[in-house]
């Protein structure tokens, strides 16, 4: 067992419970974007949209709408920011006091602003605020801007306990934008809170344009101008935006502008399509109407945890359009972090039409069945592959697709490849670890070690990057014999993923599944092989592969079965969790395969259940525990955390059925 905790983990910790820093040796400015926040897109509200500068923003709006996030479920279901947007301030030229400091306004917030962020935080909420990268904020009763007064702004905005800043674009005065809002970013590292930052520069100069380095500099970015409260306006949003899926990632987003669901200039079928495809986009989810006064039908909208879990769904892919025929009708899709795929079919003109795509068109084809649920009817239906519905003007019928059968994920950071291949992390939205990249050439190889449990057929989908404008070819061989080939074609840019699917018949036991460059190319960049068998009985996750939480794979205490096994870190919390489909669902046998060499008991939670993992007399010598689990039917997690500071077992495989 290691028994070292990890710098990293130390600080990550430290950070986490920060509340206000006092930093007196200045941090040195970061030369990229590290913050480590909004790693799902940011959730939350900003009063913009609702109030705009009129005097019905103040303090009651801001504690009214706190008290609903948490009387009203928002809280739970993810929103966390209420972010204050301009004229919080007493108007220019009034704006600083005598040290310089912004005074808020007194008749708006006559508690100031640190109350409201106190308030937040002690109901587990946080809070935002607003300035603009000029001399001047944007509204014409604004205060005075940030432009010059970087460090001072910042620091004041830190002391308040502020968790978020949108910083905006007017008044200013022609400088460089990436200058402008590089020195904001490096002020605000330098006050040591975390606080997101939100790029409000509007896609307005460049080239290079705002999403070309905002991912550098800030946490999320507008690209579009101000988003109005009709449909015309919020459909062009998502026409813009959704030419951007390459820019979007992990704690760098697309900002499409705020929501404009509740306010009455659309009808509910319109605010659910706005909706969908802000989640389809992994867009920023901030509510903009006043949630003090708003029908029920807003809050069934801003609460379906279904539309809300594509959003924030950890892959964080931006969805991309997968077909458009120019008269409005426009199908998106996804890839999901387990595998599914989300997919809108979004109506633009206001005559209903039959819309349709298939499995293949979303990356998930080669199997025999597919179960779709509707995320807004919530009724589910099984198909073979065609996906068509019937969809009313301005509707957008928005699905989760799931495989029936049995899927198991193999990164491929964890398979074997020629020599000079790296294991890379610079294009976003891989799954694990990062992705793996072979070297230019023929011959170059990625192969798997595929266990099954019992012989029979699969399906393998390879989730792949080729940004290059040329197929990068592979002949795929399964156990020795031939298996086909796959062409991975572009896929527009490095960080586009997409799919190819390749049906074979798997041997009991071990298989060697080997991809070998056909061209000059190599293998494109890859990033998971999912492997789907429809049969039942036992089907064993290799510890290895899944994910790991503070620890290591090691392969130096023999008997482990796969290519080795996971090793936690001495610490609470430290474990590995497995993706485990299954078809059914229910009350399910679970098995994990593992080896203490200790005397001492090392539990672990699983899926909140205590397993007690005692003593097996040595490293070498492993043994089984088999407890039961309820699955959902569809994908699981089923996730293995120790519970003492001895961490867990060393963990070898995981066995469902
Ligand atoms: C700009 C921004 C808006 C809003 C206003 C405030 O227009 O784009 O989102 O913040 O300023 O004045």
């Amino acid at each position: 067992m290691r028994k070292l905790l990890s710098a990293l983990a130390l600080m990550a910790t430290a950070a986490g419970a920060a509340v206000v820093i006092t930093v007196a040796v200045p941090v040195a400015p970061a030369l990229a974007l590290d913050n480590g926040l909004a790693r799902t897109p940011p959730m939350g509200f900003n009063n913009w949209n609702t109030t705009a500068c009129r005097s019905t923003f103040n303090e009651s709006l801001v504690l009214g709408i706190i008290d609903i996030f948490v009387n009203q479920g928002l809280r739970d279901v993810g929103y966390q920011y209420v972010n204050l947007d301009d004229c919080w301030a007493v108007p220019a030229p009034n704006s600083r006091d005598a040290n310089g400091n912004l005074i808020p306004d007194p008749t708006r917030f006559p508690r100031g602003i640190k109350f409201l962020a106190d308030y937040a935080h002690a109901r587990g909420l946080r809070l935002g605020i607003y300035t603009s990268a000029g001399t001047k904020t944007c509204n014409t009763l604004g205060f005075s801007g940030g432009l010059d007064h970087e460090q001072q702004d910042a620091a004041l905005f830190a002391s308040w306990g502020i968790d978020y800043l949108k910083y905006d674009n007017c008044n200013n005065q022609g400088v460089d934008a990436q200058l402008r809002y590089t020195r904001m970013r490096d002020a605000l590292a330098a006050t040591g809170r975390p606080i997101v930052y939100s790029i409000t520069e509007w896609g307005r100069t460049g080239p290079p344009r705002v999403w070309e380095w905002g991912k550098e500099v800030g946490n999320l970015w507008r690209t579009t101008g101000d988003i109005s409260d009709n449909w015309t306006s919020m459909i062009g949003k998502a026409q813009f935006n959704r030419t951007l899926p390459q820019w979007a990632g992990p704690g760098h987003w697309n900002d499409p502008d705020m929501l404009e669901v509740g306010n009455g200039g659309m009808t509910a079928t319109e605010y659910r399509t706005h909706f969908s495809l802000w989640a389809m986009m992994a867009a920023p989810l901030l509510i903009g109407s006043d949630l003090r006064n708003v029908s029920a039908d807003t809050f069934t909208i801003l609460k379906n945890t279904d539309v809300i879990a594509i959003d924030q769904d950890r892959l964080g892919r931006q969805g991309v359009v997968i077909a458009n025929d120019g008269a409005g009708h426009v199908v998106y899709a996804r890839a999901l972090a387990n595998g599914d795929r989300a997919v809108a079919l979004s109506n633009e003109t206001t005559t209903t039409a039959t819309m349709s795509t298939n499995v293949n068109a979303i990356g998930l084809g080669g199997s025999a069945s597919y179960t779709l649920k509707d995320l807004w009817s919530k009724a589910t239906s099984t198909t073979t592959g065609t996906i068509s519905t019937s969809v009313a003007g301005h509707s957008t019928i928005l699905y989760r697709v799931s495989r029936n059968g049995t899927t198991r994920r193999i990164e491929a950071e964890a398979a074997s490849f020629s020599s000079g291949t790296t294991i890379d992390r610079n294009w976003s939205g891989y799954s694990g670890t990062g992705f793996v990249n072979t070297p230019n050439a023929t011959g170059s190889f990625v192969q798997f070690t595929v266990d099954a449990a019992a012989a029979g057929p699969a399906t393998l989908t390879f989730d792949y990057g080729n940004g290059s404008t040329s197929d990068r070819p592979v002949s795929v061989s399964v156990n020795g014999a031939s298996g086909g080939t796959l062409a991975f074609p572009a896929t527009g840019a490095w960080a586009l993923w997409k799919q190819q699917t390749l049906n074979v018949n798997l041997n009991q036991g071990a298989n060697t599944i080997r991809l070998t460059a056909t061209g000059t190319g190599g293998v494109a960049n890859l990033d998971y092989l999912d492997v789907t068998t429809t049969g039942g009985g036992v089907v064993h996750y290799q510890a290895e592969d899944a994910t790991i939480f503070q620890g290591v794979v090691e392969s130096n205490h023999a008997g482990f079965t796969g290519t080795g096994f996971v090793n936690g870190d001495n610490v609470v919390g430290s474990g590995v969790e497995f993706m485990v489909a299954s078809t059914s669902g229910g009350s399910t046998p679970v098995t994990v395969r593992f080896a203490n060499g200790t005397t001492t008991n090392r539990p672990m939670s699983v899926n909140g259940q205590t397993i007690d993992f005692p003593g097996t007399g040595a490293w070498t010598t492993w043994a089984e525990v088999t407890f039961t689990l309820t699955l959902s039917a569809g994908s699981n997690a089923i996730r293995l955390t120790s519970t003492t500071a001895n961490g867990g077992p060393n963990l070898d495989r995981l066995s469902v059925g």
